[in-house]
């Protein structure tokens, strides 16, 4: 089974991308044949900052690698070292009906939220597409979020194939990460724009502070709580272990216990799952020889895959290239 999977270079790393993507992704290095990107033609519609795409570009490499994605397990690469994808897109694009387009919820919430409304924006679900279906993959781990763009793959490979009476895409299917929604500081999705992230490469004392300022109820601690309602129990379920995760559910349910001893262990936890991560980036981060050779070999082996599929595509299609 091949699984993809892409993720656009945002900005710092927070626990929100990790439980919402990101974890699935590394975990999916093990038995699987594993494809996992760095999105730069897609956060062309968001970051129009060259140095600032870049250095992105590149904090992304850093944080998947220090937090073990294996290059000799996955396939890890840049988008745009498989520069095929974007010529797929196009080739997507004419077999695809707009009315399909102006269904993706992402799109016209990101409209809403003021991003300018480019053909890339609106186009964007196609190239997305085109990265599933140009590896063949069959599986595709997303949040929520990404679930509708998934099905419109499906779809697309469905209208190529049918255009074409030919079999040339696989029909890729959603696999859903497990923890749809991490809540933030507020309670709200964590997310940077609400400024309501515990960030994962942050001093770890500011990471702590910020764990002890997640907002809750003024139940007493003598009153008992209920762990469904809380964030702090929210986070702390994302980190432990199914046996302490019942056990402060238990604890909850008493009375007896505050807040702030669950967040406490929060930034404990927080602290085990991370402390090998943060040295190991700051290792990398000297190193920037050896992540560029990593994306370079992942962007090759990937590319050869891509390369044998277009041919594929072309032929089906009509599309004559000189000397092929
Ligand atoms: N759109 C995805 C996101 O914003 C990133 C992405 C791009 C992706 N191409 C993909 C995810 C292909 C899965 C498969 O999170």
């Amino acid at each position: 089974m091949r699984i993809l999977s892409g993720v656009q270079p945002s900005g710092k790393l927070h626990l929100g991308n990790y439980f919402g993507a990101m974890k699935q992704h590394i975990e999916a290095q093990e038995g699987h044949e594993c494809y996992i990107f760095i999105a730069n033609y897609h956060a062309l519609t968001t970051i129009q900052d060259p140095d600032r795409l870049r250095a992105c570009t590149l904090d992304v490499a850093l944080d998947y690698l220090a937090l073990g994605l294996d290059p000799k397990k996955a396939c890890f690469f840049r988008h745009s070292d498989v520069p095929e994808v974007t010529e797929l897109a196009w080739i997507l694009s004419t077999v695809t009906g707009k009315g399909l387009m102006e269904r993706a919820v992402a799109y016209k919430d990101k409209v809403a939220k003021g991003l300018p409304a480019s053909m890339g924006l609106f186009s964007y679900p196609i190239l997305q597409a085109a990265d599933i279906l140009i590896y063949r993959s069959d599986a595709v781990p997303v949040g929520q979020d990404q679930a509708q763009h998934v099905e419109m793959t499906a779809d697309i490979a469905g209208y190529f194939n049918n255009t074409y009476k030919c079999n040339v895409f696989v029909i890729p299917r959603v696999k859903l990460n497990e923890a749809a929604v991490v809540p933030g500081l507020d309670g709200e999705k964590m997310s940077k724009s609400y400024g309501n992230t515990i960030d994962i490469f942050d001093d770890p004392k500011q990471a702590r502070k910020r764990i002890m300022s997640i907002k809750t109820d003024s139940t007493p601690v003598e009153a008992p709580k209920h762990p469904s309602r809380c964030n702090v129990f929210a986070l702390l379920r994302l980190f432990a272990g199914a046996t302490e995760t019942a056990e402060w559910a238990q604890r909850y349910r008493q009375s007896g216990m505050g807040y702030g001893e669950a967040k406490n262990r929060v930034a404990e936890l927080f602290e085990e799952r991370f402390s090998a991560a943060r040295e190991r980036r700051r290792q990398l981060v000297n190193d920037p020889g050896y992540v560029e050779d990593v994306l370079a070999d992942g962007g090759r082996r990937a590319r050869a895959v891509a390369q044998a599929v277009m041919e594929d595509v072309r032929k089906a299609c009509g599309i004559v290239v000189a000397g092929k």
